[in-house]
């Protein structure tokens, strides 16, 4: 696992052609992911909410359309340049710079939290989990998108295929990064605690009655916890 700072520099160099990339790589599923997260959440008139790892907003945006006061949080400044440019000068969720493993906060202070592709990313994931409890009041949510693996014979091979051999390359010539960024995505997916691993993270961070949603055959995964009351 690289260090936060790597992570860092890997994602302003990336953070120029993030969003076309995203939408190209994913044929556009990424957006429908996202939009199922929301509904996850089930967002309250003026709930209050943090997206941690927001990087250029795509969920703080969407949690902030379903009536929510959104803060979004990332430690890579690049990356929130583009959140802020996105928001332009309508009512839209606030960004600010924040590491997840110490996140600007009181204790409470939200009603739900969510991340998005960030928490792999996270040096310590079961300690980010700890810190958006912390920052969640008793009773609120954590839901959290992350990638996961095909486990349907057929569509996992074609998925090892497409992960392992053409979105390395076809990421670094859409995104236009020179480094090794979607390689990096590939190996720390394969990597990565999936379904019930993560769920027991969930656990091991303090969040009880943590749920699975599996999406696209399992290529994704919606994860959802509640913090103590
Ligand atoms: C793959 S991007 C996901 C961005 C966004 N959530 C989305 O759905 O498109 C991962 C983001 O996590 C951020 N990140 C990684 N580790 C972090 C940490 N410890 N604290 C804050 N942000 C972090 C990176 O800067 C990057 O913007």
């Amino acid at each position: 696992m690289p260090d936060g700072q790597t992570i860092q520099r890997m994602f302003a160099e990336v953070a120029p052609g993030y969003d076309r990339a995203n939408r190209a790589l994913s044929l556009g599923i990424d957006t429908r992911w996202r939009r199922r997260t929301v509904r996850t959440v089930a967002v309250q008139p003026n709930e209050r909410g943090l997206d941690v790892c927001s990087g250029t907003g795509d969920l703080a945006f969407a949690l902030q359309r379903e009536g929510a006061q959104v803060v979004g949080a990332d430690f890579c400044p690049p990356m929130l340049v583009r959140a802020v440019r996105k928001a332009g000068s309508a009512p839209g969720p606030r960004f600010l710079a924040g590491d997840t493993l110490a996140l600007p906060f009181r204790d409470a202070t939200f009603d739900f939290v969510t991340v998005a592709f960030g928490i792999r990313n996270v040096s310590d994931p079961v300690a980010g989990l700890r810190e958006m409890a912390r920052v969640t009041r008793p009773g609120g949510r954590v839901v959290v998108l992350e990638f996961s693996k095909p486990r349907v014979p057929l569509l996992g091979a074609a998925y090892r295929f497409y992960f392992g051999r053409v979105l390395p390359r076809l990421g670094a010539w859409i995104s236009g990064a020179r480094n090794d960024a979607y390689r990096y995505l590939h190996d720390s997916v394969m990597q990565f605690p999936e379904r019930e691993a993560f769920l027991a993270l969930m656990v091991e961070a303090g969040l009880r009655s943590p749920t699975l949603q599996l999406l696209t055959g399992g290529i994704a995964a919606i994860y959802r916890g509640e913090v103590r009351t």
